[in-house]
C-alpha cells in the first residue's frame, strides 16, 4: 500500500486555528471514504481531547492518537501508522520553534498554516512562511497553503485579498469563517457534518477545504 500522505497544520500563534482546521478536515476527508488519522503533537492535547468528547455511540470519524516524547519519533510513529490510512493530519504545538512543529513540517507532504486576518496572526505568519520557503528550497516536493480562518463574511472577499497581498507562499482556494459552529462541534466531539441544519453553511466551508486539499495532497477519492 501508497504510503499515506502527510498533511501537517502549523502557525505560530495558538488560536489560529490549528486544531479546529484539523478536526473538520479529518472529518471532512473522512466522509469522502479516506482512513484518516490524527495525530496530536500539542501537549495541550486539544485534538485528542476534542476526539474524548465524543458520545460512545458518534466515536469521532477518524482514529485520533496523541505523540508526546522526542520529536525524533515521529517518523517511526508515521512509518507504522502511515501504513493504516490514507492520509495523516499532524496538528502542531503553538510555536515554530518547538521542536514537533519542526519534525511535522520535515514530513510533512502538505502544510497548511490557518491565518486569521489580524494584524497580530498577519505578523506572527510571517515566520511561518519564512520557514515553510526554506523547508521548499531543499524539498521542492513540499506543497503549502496558507488557510484564512475566522474570516468574517462581511469581509471575506477583503480579508483573502489581505492575506494574499502580504504573503509569497499561496493562499488556499477554501477558508473558513467565523462560525459558532466550527467551535460547537469541539463541545460535542465531532464535526460540523454532525451539527444538523445549524452546520450546515459550515460543512460546505469544509466541503470546499477538503476539495483543495486533496488537490494539494493529490489524492483521489
Ligand atoms: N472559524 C472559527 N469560527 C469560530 N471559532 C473558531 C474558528 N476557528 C477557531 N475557533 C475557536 O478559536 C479557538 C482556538 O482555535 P484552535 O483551533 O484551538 O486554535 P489552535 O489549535 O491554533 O490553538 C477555539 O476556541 C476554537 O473553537
Ligand atoms: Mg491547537
Amino acid at each position: 500500500m501508497a504510503r499515506a500522505k502527510v498533511v501537517t497544520v502549523l502557525s505560530q500563534k495558538g488560536g489560529a486555528g490549528k486544531s479546529t482546521l484539523t478536526m473538520q478536515l479529518a472529518g471532512g476527508l473522512a466522509r469522502g471514504g479516506l482512513q484518516v488519522i490524527v495525530i496530536d503533537l500539542d501537549p495541550q492535547e486539544t485534538a485528542l481531547r476534542w476526539s474524548h468528547s465524543a458520545p460512545e455511540e458518534t466515536p469521532f470519524p477518524a482514529r485520533v492518537v496523541r505523540l508526546d516524547g522526542p520529536a525524533e519519533g515521529l517518523r517511526a510513529f508515521l512509518r507504522q501508522l502511515g501504513r493504516e490510512a490514507g492520509v495523516v493530519l499532524l496538528d502542531c504545538p503553538p510555536s515554530i520553534e518547538h521542536p514537533m512543529t519542526l519534525a511535522a513540517l520535515a514530513e510533512a507532504d502538505v502544510a497548511l498554516v490557518p491565518v486569521v486576518p489580524s494584524p497580530a496572526d498577519l505578523w506572527s505568519t510571517k515566520a511561518v512562511e519564512r520557514l515553510i520557503l526554506q523547508a521548499q528550497a531543499s524539498r521542492k516536493g513540499l506543497r503549502a497553503a496558507l488557510v484564512p480562518n475566522r474570516v468574517l463574511r462581511t469581509n471575506l472577499a477583503w480579508d483573502v485579498l489581505e492575506v494574499m497581498r502580504d504573503f509569497s507562499l499561496p493562499v488556499l482556494g477554501a477558508a473558513l469563517s467565523q462560525r459558532n459552529a466550527f467551535a460547537q462541534s469541539a463541545v460535542i466531539g465531532g464535526t460540523v457534518y454532525q451539527l444538523g441544519r445549524s452546520g450546515a453553511e459550515a460543512a460546505r466551508e469544509v466541503d470546499k477545504l477538503v476539495v483543495e486539499v486533496l488537490k494539494l495532497t493529490g489524492e483521489k477519492v
